[in-house]
């Protein structure tokens, strides 16, 4: 991940107009989406996150000089987030499965929303939001998704200083199961990709994970290595 923020950095203090900035971080984004370790990487930044308390999807990053914070959300199935509006730039990326970005005009009179373009995008994809643009996420699937976020922030301290709800921040508590739906996302990434590290990953999950996930964590480390699995599930089997 060090890289990745590095080059994040990189783009940030060149003299390129901002428009230029943002598409170099789109391309970031994308070019890291699409490789395997850094796709590892992000689920070990999870996981050492899990290892601190009251884990509730925390910053990966935070760069207090040019005010940028990397962040992974974890979408619920068919949620949507309420129209806002970011002061500053956002890049986002589509870590897990699907998302619908729609971006809103607010209209004068009467004063309203109205949907001038919806995204769909897949695990890989990316792109970027100029300041002021009023947007939602929708996770369109009966399954979790996740998205990479590069944030620029106005005031790191306040967050609520740095956008705009319309009518408000959605008043669900998405704290709730947050641990143990990054842990699924964390377990469906490292089954996608078997090797050495994903494994190490899984067992990590595994340790931690309530009985329900060890279940599924025991089941893709089976998928690389029916040693292990067969004891992980003896394990598991001692709990049930
Ligand atoms: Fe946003």
């Amino acid at each position: 991940m060090k890289d990745f923020y590095a080059a994040i950095e990189n783009i940030l203090l060149t003299s390129d107009p901002q428009i230029i900035q943002l598409k170099s971080l789109r391309n970031l984004m994308m070019h890291s989406l699409n490789a395997n370790d850094f796709k590892l990487s992000c689920v070990e930044t999870l996981l050492a996150g899990m290892e601190t308390e009251d884990w509730d999807q925390p910053d990966f990053y935070y760069h207090d000089k040019l005010n940028f914070s990397v962040r992974m959300v974890i979408w619920p199935a068919f949620y949507e987030n309420n129209p806002h509006q970011h002061k500053t730039w956002s890049v986002t990326g589509v870590f897990w499965q699907h998302l619908k970005i729609k971006t809103y005009d607010l209209l004068a009179a009467p004063k309203r929303l109205r949907v001038n373009q919806a995204i769909e995008a897949s695990a890989g994809q990316a792109g970027f939001l100029q300041p002021g643009c009023i947007h939602n996420i929708f996770n369109p699937s009966h399954q979790l998704s996740a998205s990479l976020h590069i944030f620029n922030h106005i005031d790191y301290a306040q967050p609520e200083h740095n956008a705009i709800w319309y009518p408000a921040p959605r008043k669900f508590n998405l704290s709730s199961g947050a641990l143990e739906r990054a842990m699924h996302v964390g377990i469906a990434v490292c089954r996608n990709i078997q090797n050495k590290k994903s494994l190490q990953l899984l067992q990590r999950i595994f340790a931690m994970a309530p009985c329900e996930l060890k279940l599924q964590a025991a089941h893709a480390i089976y998928q690389q290595r029916a040693d292990l699995g067969k004891n992980m599930f003896n394990q598991v089997e001692t709990f049930l």
